[in-house]
């Protein structure tokens, strides 16, 4: 099924000049690119976008991080987009992640992993995200002119 999902270059991934490697993956990949913008998380934001690792021992460093620097907040579009996107992350832990994947291929350091996707086994993690970062004006409804080409 045709879905939504969100996707965040973190500030490593910007000050690292990664933004583009990122978007081309996605886009390469079919994805259709839906809303972007580059924006600072301020600590309101960070602490209620990992709001479910509130009590754990990393919360603080993970805020800081997150709000470091600017980000770029992404939704992309397509079939089953939330799974396929996380599995092309890779795991949480660069070290673990395997080749071929964006943290696989660009990160070293579990505090550093340059990308944050909507966790797909969180059921409804997708809109609920995307309902933090961006207003409905935001998201454009389009068709890419391949369409007919990525799906039967
Ligand atoms: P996000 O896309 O950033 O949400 O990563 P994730 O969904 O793959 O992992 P998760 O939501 O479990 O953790 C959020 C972030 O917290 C991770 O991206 C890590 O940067 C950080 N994190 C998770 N577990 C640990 C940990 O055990 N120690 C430290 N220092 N950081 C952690
Ligand atoms: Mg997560």
């Amino acid at each position: 099924m045709s879905e939504r999902t969100f996707v965040m270059a973190k500030p490593d991934a910007v000050q690292r000049g990664l933004v583009g490697e990122i978007v081309s993956r996605l886009e390469d990949r079919g994805l259709k690119l839906v809303g972007g913008k580059v924006m600072a998380i301020d600590r309101e934001l960070a602490e209620q976008h990992y709001a479910e690792h509130r009590d754990k021992g990393f919360f603080e460093d993970l805020v800081g991080f997150i709000t470091a620097g600017p980000v770029f907040a992404m939704v992309w579009a397509g079939e089953d987009a939330t799974r396929q996107v996380r599995s092309m992350i890779g795991d949480t832990d660069p070290a673990d992640a395997d080749p071929g994947t964006i943290r696989g291929d660009h990160a070293l350091d579990l505090g550093r992993n340059v990308v944050h996707a909507s966790d797909h086994e969180d059921a409804g993690a997708n809109e609920r995200e995307i309902d933090l970062f961006f207003e409905e004006h935001e998201l454009l409804d389009y068709e890419r002119v391949d369409e007919t080409w990525l799906y039967e």
